[in-house]
C-alpha cells in the first residue's frame, strides 16, 4: 500500500480487540516516530506516558468519558506537557544539543539566547498552551507511523485532564496531560473504521496562490 491508501485504511478506531497486543518491538517503534516528531526549536517540551497496565487503563477510562478505547486498546499514549519552561530548561537543551553534535558549547551562544529569549517572553499559560500545541504534532506523527505500521490508533481529547493528571500523578512529575491515542488493533466488528471516510474536497481544503 502507498502512504496515502495507508492513511485510506487509518481510522479512529472506537472498537479495539482486546485480544490483540502489539509486540515489544512495535511500541519501540511507536516510540521511535514520536521521539522524531519535529517540535518548536527542537525542545520537545513534552513527555509521553505509555499505560499498558489494566488497573490503570480502568481508572482512566473513568476519566475518560467512559470511551471503551482506553482500556481495549494494547496501549494508551498519554501526551503530556511540561508545565515548567524556564531558563534551566532552555540551558539543558544546549547541553544536550552540544553533547550530541560534539560542538563547544559556546559556539551555541547565539542559539541559546534566542531560546531563552523566546521562553522569557511567555507567560507560564502561554507556554504551556505552546507545549500543547507540539503534543498534538507527536500525535500526528503517531498516527500516520501506526498507519504504515497496519496499527490501529485512536486519537482521544474526550476526557478529563484534571482527572488525567492526578490519576499517572503528574503534577509532581511537572506536567499536564494534552491529548491522548489509543493504540492497538481494531475489533473485526468496529462499525467506525469500516464507514467511508468523510473529508472536505480539496477544492474547499486548500487555496491555491
Ligand atoms: C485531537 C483529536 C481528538 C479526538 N477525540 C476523540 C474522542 O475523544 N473520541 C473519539 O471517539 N474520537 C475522537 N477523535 C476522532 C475523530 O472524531 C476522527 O479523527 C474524525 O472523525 C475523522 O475520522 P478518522 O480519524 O477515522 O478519519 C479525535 C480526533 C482528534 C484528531
Amino acid at each position: 500500500m502507498s502512504l496515502i491508501e495507508k492513511l485510506q485504511w487509518r481510522a479512529a478506531v472506537k472498537k479495539f480487540d482486546p485480544t490483540k497486543k502489539i509486540t515489544a518491538q512495535q511500541l519501540d517503534n511507536l516510540l521511535s516516530a514520536v521521539q522524531l516528531a519535529p517540535s518548536s526549536l527542537g525542545l520537545q517540551s513534552f513527555k509521553v506516558i505509555v499505560v499498558q497496565d489494566a488497573e490503570t487503563k480502568e481508572k482512566l477510562r473513568a476519566a475518560g468519558y467512559n470511551q471503551p478505547q482506553i482500556t481495549d486498546s494494547a496501549a494508551l499514549f498519554v501526551f503530556a506537557s511540561l508545565t515548567k519552561l524556564d531558563e534551566d530548561f532552555g540551558k539543558r537543551y544546549i547541553d544536550l544539543v552540544a553533547a550530541t553534535r560534539s560542538v563547544e558549547r559556546e559556539s551555541l551562544e547565539g542559539f541559546e539566547q534566542m531560546i531563552l529569549g523566546t521562553l522569557n517572553s511567555r507567560t507560564d499559560e502561554q507556554k504551556i498552551a505552546w507545549s500543547h500545541k507540539q503534543t498534538y504534532i507527536a500525535l500526528g506523527v503517531l498516527l500516520s507511523a501506526a498507519a504504515d505500521m497496519g496499527i490501529d490508533a485512536g486519537p482521544m481529547e474526550g476526557f478529563d485532564p484534571d482527572k488525567f493528571d492526578e490519576i499517572l500523578g503528574l503534577k509532581e512529575k511537572g506536567l499536564t496531560t494534552s491529548v491522548i491515542a489509543a493504540v492497538g488493533y481494531r475489533a473485526h466488528d468496529d462499525v467506525y473504521s469500516k464507514m467511508i471516510k468523510v473529508r472536505r474536497p480539496k477544492e474547499e481544503l486548500f487555496i491555491h496562490i
